[in-house]
């Protein structure tokens, strides 16, 4: 285990890499319409970010991930695979997960959708619950804090309103790679006495279950679902470990309203 405190030159260009993400979840947002395919969606994500932000979309090719963001839609858990054949239809929860590379940083970010506007009570509570328990996570973030923490405060949060915590993927460091130490679970669990510091960078991403926790893997090796086939939820943020606190590198405009 090796966590690698940033500096402050590290920090801004892993705040650019952020933002350019955020400004592909704002960009796409008028396209998530019934009738539209979750591979046109990909496609528009992945000029945005080769043409006009001349950055590299990190899920493309990484472990062998054929496209350039990750399509979860409904019981899909994460790591969707987008397809022509694939149409959003009203009613369906979507997220969007994005990563960019650029300058040598990376920066990763989720969000979910409302497809049309006949999302199901359960699947709208399903959504904010999922934002609500990252926001409480977050709240909770300074120096000397135990790692093990957040997911304690998400785990309490969730299983309140009566949804689940997957167990089976979990948040982690980022910086000059996509994925490092630590790991961030979602649920309370040892975390090897690991305190929080400032210069940390971590995202925390959890996935929420209306149903059981268990998830499976599918055929093609990618895309995670739920085994009782119930609709999953996702939000994720990139946050850094401030002196006194901790900062969202990762905020977007419509979050600015209510945090
Ligand atoms: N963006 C995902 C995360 O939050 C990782 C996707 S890896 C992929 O960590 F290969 F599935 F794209
Ligand atoms: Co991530
Ligand atoms: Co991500």
């Amino acid at each position: 285990m090796k966590i690698i405190i940033k500096s402050s030159e590290e920090i801004k260009k892993i705040y650019k890499s952020c933002q350019l993400a955020v400004d592909v979840l704002e960009m796409i947002e008028k396209y998530v319409l019934p009738g539209v395919s979750t591979e046109e969606i990909n496609n528009i994500c992945h000029n945005y970010i080769t043409k006009i932000q001349k950055a590299k979309p990190a899920t493309l090719g990484y472990n062998g991930f054929p496209k350039s963001v990750c399509i979860s839609k409904n019981d899909i858990v994460c790591h969707g695979i987008s397809n022509k054949n694939d149409i959003l239809k009203n009613g369906d929860i979507v997220n969007i997960d994005v990563t960019i590379l650029y300058n040598n940083y990376y920066g990763d970010t989720s969000k979910m959708f409302f497809v049309g506007n006949k999302i199901s009570k359960k699947s709208k509570l399903l959504c904010l619950t999922t934002q609500k328990s990252l926001y409480k996570a977050i709240n909770i973030l300074k120096p000397g804090i135990r790692l093990y923490k957040i997911g304690e405060v998400i785990q309490n949060y969730v299983e309140s309103k009566n949804f689940s915590v997957v167990r089976n993927y979990c948040g982690h460091g980022i910086g000059k790679n996509f994925h490092e130490d630590p790991q961030i679970l979602h649920y309370k669990s040892y975390d090897y006495g690991i305190l929080l510091r400032p210069g940390m960078i971590f995202t925390i991403e959890p996935m929420i279950n209306i149903g059981h926790h268990d998830v499976y893997l599918t055929k093609d090796n990618w895309t995670v679902k739920t085994k009782d086939k119930t609709n999953s939820a996702q939000y994720e943020h990139t946050v850094l470990i401030t002196n006194f606190g901790s900062k969202i590198l990762t905020l977007r405009k419509e979050e600015k309203i209510y945090l």
